[in-house]
């Protein structure tokens, strides 16, 4: 299994790879909690799936990208999970952190947020704060117990989703699952990892990857804050 950047075109999925879209579930308070209503979409055992984000046809790439002159530069190094990692540790845990990679989708908001949670240090908080990691799409936060550890790290299948926010009301990234190898438009290897997001709307800065550029539009995002009461949440672009 493995995934082909083309050139400023889509990506090439090759080896049947299973592809499925679902939605990432809020609570009460538009904070997301977990995916749900998965459903399998049908594909050959070769695909292409649309990295400009103007498809007529989506996922599937028709075309439209050699129409528009779609501009798919590569950003991201093929180390950049490595280089940009961070630890933040508390008594009992330690949290694993590579912002670059963030995707938005905000699973590490609720209850106030990971880093709060990890500081409180009561049993409770620490279980959300492993929960919130554990669900990280992108991959951007893994963590740690240290009395024995435990990584929240899943063991997934291999496969792709395509994400829905319900919160934002829009379309997230294409969420890569169970470590499928990503080479480059120049043929490079890209590090091989358990979770990552790549971008789907053709706007993110850190390509192939997602950065959440999806939902920088700023009346898209007032309308966001305005619905959930959040006034603190809002996108900033990791440069
Ligand atoms: S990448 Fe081909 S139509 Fe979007």
């Amino acid at each position: 299994m493995k995934i082909k950047v083309t050139k400023n075109g889509p990506y090439i999925i090759m080896g049947n790879v299973p592809l499925y879209k679902e939605d990432i579930i809020i609570d009460n308070n538009g904070f997301p909690i977990k995916f749900g209503n998965k459903e399998k979409i049908d594909t050959e055992e070769t695909y292409a799936l649309c990295r400009c984000g103007k498809s007529k046809n989506k996922p599937f790439c028709d075309g439209t990208h050699e129409k528009i002159a779609f501009e798919g530069k590569e950003i991201a190094n093929t180390h950049i999970y490595e280089e940009s990692v961070e630890i933040f540790e508390t008594d009992n845990l330690k949290l694993i952190d590579a912002p670059t990679l963030c995707d938005h989708s905000r699973f590490c908001t609720r209850a106030g947020g990971i880093r709060h949670l990890m500081e409180e240090g009561d049993e409770k908080s620490e279980k959300i704060a492993i929960d919130e990691a554990k669900s990280c799409p992108s991959g951007r936060l893994t963590m740690i117990k240290k009395s024995n550890d435990e990584s929240s790290e899943s063991d997934f299948d291999k496969e792709i989703v395509l994400l829905y926010d319900t919160g934002k009301e829009t379309k997230g990234p294409i969420w890569v699952k169970g470590g499928i190898n990503l080479e480059s438009s120049t043929g490079e290897e890209y590090e091989n990892r358990n979770r990552m997001t790549l971008c789907r709307c053709g706007k993110s800065h850190n390509k192939p990857f997602c950065d959440g550029s999806h939902w920088a539009d700023e009346e898209f995002q007032e309308k966001f804050r305005k619905k959930w009461n959040l006034s603190q949440l809002s996108y900033n672009r990791l440069d």
